[in-house]
């Protein structure tokens, strides 16, 4: 699509403050002038302050792994999108398949985080996938469509722009088993096909959408050379600073 790869680093709830103070250091030195690509981190919530004066000018953005739909109110342990905005996220993950199955989150709720963070200018990275199951019964698409249209419900045409969509099939997160170069693009393909028919042909080219589920630094390039994957979601292998790097290098390489 000529987009610059997009590569997202989730670190999911790993990592010490200084740990992740010192990997983000890191990768903003690791990174300097590399402009060929763009990148991310997600880290835990209560490290987000503290990365990001880190990351300030390296051009690394920075995300959060969660919001409330609210943006604020009796909602004890809940974190608002306006609070992530004031820690200094651009983005953030909404619809985690770890927040779907693990934590009970539906299709309304996450709507309802989307629309949120799109009012204060938190740009979403709307994750949806299907189970093993689903995959096996032959509803890989009727499952992604359902949580597009749904996810994505009353959001207008200028917003959708804004989207970055990950595509993260449930099976292969953190299982080691990576959808086939092959099998993620024809879902991404499917994917750009939705939002070709609901907003037109220039939204649709202008969305980001991530591949996600067991990422290494092997299987990157050929999963970047699809020409409907525009960038990667990582997960357990963003942890470690020498795998994420390996990943970003091969991401750029293209
Ligand atoms: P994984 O996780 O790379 O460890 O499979 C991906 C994700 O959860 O976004």
């Amino acid at each position: 699509m000529g987009k610059k790869p997009f590569i997202v680093g989730n670190w999911k709830m790993n990592l010490t403050l200084a740990e992740g103070v010192e990997f983000a250091k890191s990768l903003g030195n690791n990174l300097h002038g590399k402009n060929e690509i763009m990148c991310g981190i997600c880290p835990p919530f209560i490290f987000l302050k503290d990365i990001s004066k880190v990351l300030e000018g390296s051009g690394i953005c920075m995300g959060a792994q969660n919001i409330h739909s609210e943006i604020n109110g009796a909602y004890t342990g809940e974190i608002s999108a306006l609070m992530v905005k004031e820690a200094g996220c651009t983005h953030v993950l909404i619809g985690h398949s770890e927040r779907r199955h693990l934590f009970g989150e539906i299709d309304s709720f996450i709507n309802a985080k989307i629309k949120t963070a799109l009012s204060v200018n938190l740009k979403p990275i709307f994750c949806i996938g299907e189970t093993l199951n689903e995959r096996e019964e032959g509803r890989t698409k009727y499952v992604v469509k359902k949580q597009l249209k749904n996810g994505l419900m009353g959001i207008d045409n200028k917003c959708v722009e804004e989207l970055v969509i990950a595509y993260e099939p449930v099976w292969a997160i953190g299982t080691g088993k990576t959808a086939s170069p092959e099998q993620a693009n024809e879902v991404h393909s499917f994917i750009r096909g939705f939002l070709t028919d609901e907003y037109g042909k220039d939204i649709a080219n202008s969305v980001y959408i991530q591949y996600g589920g067991s990422v290494k630094p092997e299987n990157t390039k050929e999963l970047i050379a699809q020409t409907e994957i525009d960038g990667l979601l990582v997960g357990g292998a963003s942890i470690k600073l020498e795998s994420f790097l390996k990943i970003i290098d091969a991401a750029s390489i293209q």
